[in-house]
């Protein structure tokens, strides 16, 4: 970035104007919740949840002015003409409780009553729920969902505790093998499975050890984003903090730093292709391989995707008690009561995408459909390699124009600049950069070929036993590129301070593509230079790790939801972030190993015993 550049975004910044923190103070709170479990515990509590728009009831109003007008930077504030509330009627408004029972009109009519001390009216906007001390005590009866999903845990347990049983005492005959199906729900053999790490095999899969540890970290980094989102979500005591974050450097960091998604769909993609050019070398490939390789995928992703939707569209929902579940983790469990079947079919990011159950989920079915697109390539052009080469690279830039040209047409825009306070709050929901960009499968296809051309890539060089650290210039370009990976986030700085259509679009397209470029050539260097980065990222407990990290991606979602769904507003801080997001890997992790050893692995064993 030039100086000249940065000056220009230096005076843009500054002229937007500060407010004072006698300003903010006068303004009423965003947020508040009265106690919930208390409230509702008397036999005549009445608890409502819902939003209120303010208007002056004076006029003039200089602080519903100054409100109005900072509501209007919305890309760095919340809208404070809206203010959203929890209340206990039956305590906080009783007078009116005896004059009229209609929950919804006594509400408006509290918080009425509250906003008028500041010379406000508060309309009803949004009214989440209310609720009475019947629908506390009452127990929902079991519903045909949760019922299903109790009997696949019995059986999963069930056929655990077989499999072992079975594994270890029958012993294996020359005239009678053991039983494939049953023995692969062997605790002791998925455990193994999970943390033994086996020496030898192929030295070209051996060497690619190091790209475990960088999932390992890359996934912990996307953890911590979806920590800080989540503070947005709840309610919270000092949003001016969470406000402030979005402009500064970690915020946009941090909304920025979601290419590395992206990442992910290349380094998918490109160990797609890898491994099949390795095979070709033993077998001869064909298109008519498509299938098997899609049922082997599907075979090793659905059972726990699967579990964790059904946990979603069920339990989920009781895993804490408190007034803003059912409108966080209600609102997604609900999704993933009518979404059940598209996640099945891995459509789920196109079906109603803008209604998300789970919300990392979206990750499998693009990864899933750039898998379809890496092998049907990869089929098709294995013997020809050095003309699939020159394809895939005029593909990535065809693709890289084609997002280019749907941003502007369609005015996509990158994350960076979807970040703003309000968004954040609904998790992107009804945003079509989002849900229709963002999370799409055609989004991903430049990754999807960054990820074939390093295959191939990496394939020739160890065809022609060419060693990247002999080449000093290679070397150096790797030490560049290693740090850019965490710099390059921070181009959103740039990107933010520049608003014409044309830029957003360029942006928007080549954002993502060059963060994978970036990954290639330090995994690359990763891959080729001894050094401590490759010791560190070669660590064995990162394979271990990254075993679990389907678990892991789709789990960590719920259990920071639950998590963060506090019964009252809290004050946050980056060191709250980093409690919550502490807190989530610890459990998702212990939560994890059980899920992997004894669903993951042994669902996977069984089904290719079952097919194959
Ligand atoms: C804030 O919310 C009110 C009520 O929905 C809406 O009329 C107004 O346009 C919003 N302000 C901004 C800046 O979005
Ligand atoms: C309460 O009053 C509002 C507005 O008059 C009406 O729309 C709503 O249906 C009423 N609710 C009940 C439970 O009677």
């Amino acid at each position: 970035m030039n100086p000249v550049t940065w000056l220009f975004f230096a005076v843009s910044v500054a002229a937007a104007r500060e407010y004072s923190d006698e300003e903010l103070a006068s303004f009423p709170k965003l947020f508040h919740l009265d106690e919930y479990k208390r409230c509702l515990a008397r036999t005549d509590g009445l608890y409502c949840l819902g939003t209120f728009e303010l208007t002056p009831a004076v006029v003039p109003h200089p602080t519903y002015n100054i409100m109005k007008a900072y509501s209007e930077e919305s890309y760095r504030h919340f809208n404070r003409t809206l203010i959203h509330r929890g209340y206990c009627l039956s305590l906080r408004c009783p007078l009116e409780l005896i004059t009229s029972y209609n929950a919804t009109v006594l509400f408006e009519r509290c918080a009425d009553h509250y906003s008028q001390r500041s010379h406000l009216r508060a309309s009803l906007h949004t009214l989440h729920y209310c609720r009475t001390h019947d629908d506390f005590v009452t127990r929902k009866p079991e519903t045909p969902a949760e019922h299903m999903l109790k009997l696949v845990l019995y059986a999963l347990v069930l056929a655990n505790i077989v499999g072992t049983i079975y594994d270890s005492y029958v012993v294996d005959t020359p005239e009678r093998k053991k039983s494939k199906l049953i023995a692969a729900f062997s605790i002791p053999a998925n455990w193994r499975r999970l943390t033994f790490i086996r020496e030898g095999g192929d030295p070209r899969q051996t060497a690619l050890t190091p790209m475990e540890g960088v999932r390992v970290l890359a996934l912990g980094c996307t953890t911590f984003a979806h920590a800080s989102i989540f503070h947005y979500g709840f309610y919270t005591t000092n949003p001016e903090m969470l406000e402030k974050v979005t402009q500064r450097a970690d915020g946009i960091f941090l909304s920025n730093g979601t290419s590395l998604i992206q990442a992910f769909m290349m380094m998918s993609c490109f160990l797609t292709g890898y491994n099949l050019l390795i095979y070709s070398q033993k077998r001869e490939l064909g298109l008519y391989l498509l299938p098997l390789c899609i049922i082997k995928r599907v075979v090793r992703i659905t059972p726990v995707h699967m579990l964790i939707v059904g946990y979603g569209a069920t339990w989920w929902m009781y895993s804490r008690d408190g007034p803003l579940v059912s409108t966080t983790i209600g609102l997604e469990s609900a999704a993933c009561k009518t979404k059940f079947w598209s996640h099945f079919f891995f459509i789920n990011n196109i079906v109603d995408p803008g209604n998300y159950c789970v919300a990392p989920t979206w990750f499998l079915p693009v990864n899933m459909h750039m898998y379809i697109v890496a092998c049907t390539f990869t089929l098709l052009l294995w013997r020809r390699r050095r003309f699939a080469f020159r394809l895939y690279i005029l593909l990535f830039i065809a693709s890289c124009f084609m997002t280019a040209a749907i941003s502007y047409v369609r005015e996509y825009k990158a994350l960076t600049y979807l970040a703003t306070p309000e968004e954040i709050r609904r998790t992107f929901r009804d945003d079509p950069s989002f849900t229709e960009f963002y999370i799409s499968s055609w989004g991903a296809l430049p990754a999807c070929f960054v990820g074939l051309i390093f295959a191939h890539l990496l394939f020739e060089l160890d065809q022609r036993k060419i060693k990247l650290c002999d080449y000093k210039c290679f070397v150096y370009l790797y030490h560049t590129c290693f740090p850019l990976l965490f710099l390059w986030p921070l181009t959103g700085i740039y990107a933010r301070a520049h608003q014409s259509a044309f830029f957003i679009a360029a942006y928007t397209a080549f954002d993502r593509p060059i963060y994978c470029i970036l990954m290639v050539i330090s995994l690359l260097g990763l891959f080729h230079v001894d050094g401590p980065l490759r010791w560190f990222f070669s660590w064995d407990g990162w394979r271990s790790l990254g075993r679990m990290s389907l678990t892991v991606m789709l789990l960590h979602w719920c259990i920071n939801i639950t998590i963060g769904a506090r019964s009252m507003a809290f004050s946050t801080s980056e060191l709250d972030v980093i409690v919550d997001w502490s807190a989530t890997h610890v459990l998702t992790y212990a939560a994890a190993v059980p899920i992997t050893v004894l669903v993951e692995f042994p669902m996977q064993k069984f089904l290719e015993a079952l097919i194959f």
